[in-house]
């Protein structure tokens, strides 16, 4: 019941983005494509604030954060050195008759009756045996010749009874055509039909789930459908068997066949590049937008003045061939990142210079950043930074929730993960029904994995010099000096060891740890990384799923009316204020609504309308999440000589009304929008 109410939530949701121009099916004409999302004008100018303000808060308001903006095809090096050619893959099995795959962790468990096939045989068809046994009779009866004919006659005359198949007039063919050479109208009448109505023997098999209560024959209808793909003419199942099943995950949920086993299935869209579509041409679109910041760290480094520990941010779009997109826009295959990619000391480095390392708690900020932070207090820095960036657009802390990656989720050169979840009305509760959320945004503690692979892929030096470091090194004792070599050597080792090609040998591996460590006591070092990465697209859904509200009014006459508001935070609204002359058919109330909007608009996203009652009006904002109305009315004319050039403002919210003077306007709207 509690699901099918977030479902109802979520249908409002999808019904009114459509409605009001959110969000639109891609290609709805032609029936849409799944899993391709379009922004009406509403949205696009939703999703811009959205971006907008990342890229605000993450680049232009901080020192140590510089922007890139690259492009969505690299090349597909980038991807090798990156894992996401080899690895980036989701478990998948296949349905084989419909060939549909669904992710093998997100089978819907089904119970019924399972019907099960060793094989099937290929058989002919009523129509065809009447049609080759008249035939045959035909040939028999102008056979002529002497008393082998006869014999080889009466022998075919076994074809014209009892169950016949192809097999059959086969082994007939095997056992006479060498001995009655003198008879070629009969041989060639048989080899000629068999030949034609060869099948073919499928031992594969195949297991249907039907509802409990259905007539086995839907299942031989399946499971027929399934062999004919196979090229067996008219399938004779085999060996059928018959089993009842509870809760199972191994059946397609659409078509009830029998899944194949789990397979890996690269999520990348692959194209080509230039006209020829060989191998040697092939490109993907990016998956996400952080390779090629790491791609382009060394110039963004150069070119920025920047020292670690520093950041470079990114907003573009990613692909991804999600095989189960879902959830309206949270999982798309076309889909926009706000990737922020910080690159920080090692903590051997901030060791050697600070003494120590800094420790913070777990949970809350830690504060302003220190130079002696290593990665986990960034990492938990980051994580605060980021959840101060939902409060400031509207979604507060108890509308989010977090996961922190246990050990095992961890992927393998990463020392820390924590996801922030937005609580969505599909998201599901669990036992004691508390709901957790899906992912927003993930901040992740890399270690130094990215710039080590693209060294290595590429051949480019990636590492960075710190005199600071250098100097301190010097001045370090020879125990502490040899306790962080040993440490760093160590990490360095297992790096390599893990990322080895199979050409590498131990000693190798050893020789580049070694340099490497060598390196640290020069300055040198390869930049750790902490990336909080979210998506747009979930955080517009996030958004609206947040700003959603109905209220139902009824009235005397007991005629009952829903209203819909959007209560964005002003700061992401789609439109800040909505300017409203109080009548459109008075010519001096018109010209100065126009002079009003024309005074906000090189400021914010004004919408000028006249259309209808105020009340209407007001509701159509209010649908589109205004957070203000403007009115111009008699009394902005001075029919109250006090009130002259001023307007009353209306909050969307509560619906209160004041009066402002026209020219705190501007400075009013924008000190709540930005
Ligand atoms: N560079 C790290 C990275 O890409 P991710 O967890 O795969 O990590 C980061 O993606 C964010 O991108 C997610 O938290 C989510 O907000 C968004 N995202 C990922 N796949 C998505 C999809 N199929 N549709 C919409 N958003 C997606």
């Amino acid at each position: 019941m509690a699901e099918q109410k977030e479902n109802l939530q979520m249908e409002k949701i999808v019904s009114l983005c459509k409605r009001r121009g959110f969000i639109f099916q891609s290609s709805e004409i032609y029936g849409g494509i799944n899993g391709f999302w379009d922004y009406g004008p509403l949205g696009a100018e939703l999703k811009r604030n959205v971006k907008e303000l990342w890229w605000h808060t993450m680049t232009r308001q901080r020192d140590d954060v510089a922007g890139l903006e690259a492009t969505i095809i690299m090349s597909p090096q980038i991807w090798k050195a990156s894992g996401h050619v080899d690895t980036f893959a989701d478990l998948m099995r296949e349905c084989p008759l419909t060939k549909k795959r669904v992710r093998a962790d997100q089978v819907e468990p089904q119970s019924g009756i399972v019907y099960s096939y060793t094989g099937a045989n290929s058989t002919l068809t009523d129509n065809e045996i009447v049609n080759f046994r008249a035939d045959l009779k035909n040939v028999l009866a102008n056979l002529q010749g002497d008393d082998n004919v006869k014999t080889l006659a009466m022998a075919a005359e076994d074809l014209l009874y009892g169950p016949l198949n192809v097999g059959k007039i086969r082994s007939y063919l095997q056992e006479w055509q060498d001995k009655w050479v003198g008879s070629p109208s009969l041989i060639k009448y048989l080899e000629e039909f068999a030949g034609k109505h060869e099948g073919h023997y499928s031992s594969d098999s195949f297991a249907v789930l039907i509802p409990t209560g259905k007539p086995p024959e839907s299942a031989q209808k399946i499971a027929q459908e399934f062999y004919r793909q196979q090229r067996v003419r008219n399938p004779e199942l085999l060996g059928e068997e018959k089993k009842k099943v509870d809760n199972s995950i191994d059946f397609h949920p659409e078509s009830g066949v029998g899944l194949t086993e789990a397979r890996p299935f690269n999520l990348m869209f692959k194209t080509y590049v230039g006209p020829v579509e060989s191998e040697d041409n092939v490109a993907y679109l990016r998956p996400e937008t952080a390779q090629a910041i790491f791609a382009q760290f060394k110039n963004v480094l150069e070119t920025s003045r920047q020292k670690v520990p520093f950041g470079i941010g990114q907003i573009g779009k990613a692909f991804r061939n999600e095989v189960t997109p879902r959830n309206y826009t949270f999982r798309s295959r076309e889909f926009e990142q706000m990737e922020l990619e910080f690159f920080i000391k090692p903590d051997e480095a901030v060791e050697a210079i600070h003494g120590s390392v800094a420790t913070v708690p777990e949970t809350g900020h830690p504060g302003e950043p220190q130079p002696n932070w290593g990665w986990q207090a960034w990492h938990q820095y980051w994580v605060e930074e980021r959840v101060r960036f939902y409060e400031g657009i509207g979604l507060a802390r108890e509308t989010l929730g977090f996961h922190r990656q246990t050990a095992e989720e961890l992927a393998h050169y990463a020392r820390a993960c924590v996801d922030i979840l937005f609580k969505f009305p599909f998201s599901k509760k669990d036992e004691q029904g508390n709901v957790a959320g899906d992912e927003l945004e993930g901040i992740a503690a890399r270690s130094d994995f990215d710039l080590s692979q693209h060294q290595r892929f590429s051949g480019k030096p990636m590492g960075v010099f710190d005199d600071e470091l250098r100097a301190a090194w010097a001045k370090l004792p020879k125990e502490k000096q040899d306790d962080l070599w040993r440490r760093f050597y160590e990490n360095r080792k297992k790096y390599l060891t893990k990322m080895a090609r199979p050409d590498e040998t131990p000693e190798q591996i050893q020789k580049q740890a070694t340099e490497d460590a060598n390196g640290l006591a020069k300055g040198q070092y390869i930049p750790h990384v902490i990336e909080p990465s979210a998506g747009v697209d979930r955080l517009i859904l996030a958004l609206i799923a947040n700003a959603y509200s109905e209220a139902t009014t009824t009235d005397a006459k007991g005629k009952s009316e829903t209203i819909f508001t959007m209560k964005f935070h002003p700061r992401v609204a789609p439109i800040k204020v909505g300017v409203l002359p109080l009548l459109k058919n008075k010519p001096d109330l018109v010209k100065k609504a126009i002079e009003v909007r024309d005074l906000l608009r090189p400021w914010m996203n004004v919408y000028y309308d006249d259309g209808g009652s105020i009340g209407k009006r007001y509701a159509r904002q209010d649908e589109a999440g205004t957070p203000f109305c403007v009115t111009i009315d008699f009394d902005t004319l001075g029919e109250k000589p006090e009130l002259l050039d001023t307007v009353t403002i209306r909050y969307r919210d509560d619906g209160r009304q004041e009066r402002l003077k026209i020219s705190e306007l501007r400075d009013f709207l924008l000190s709540k929008i930005r």
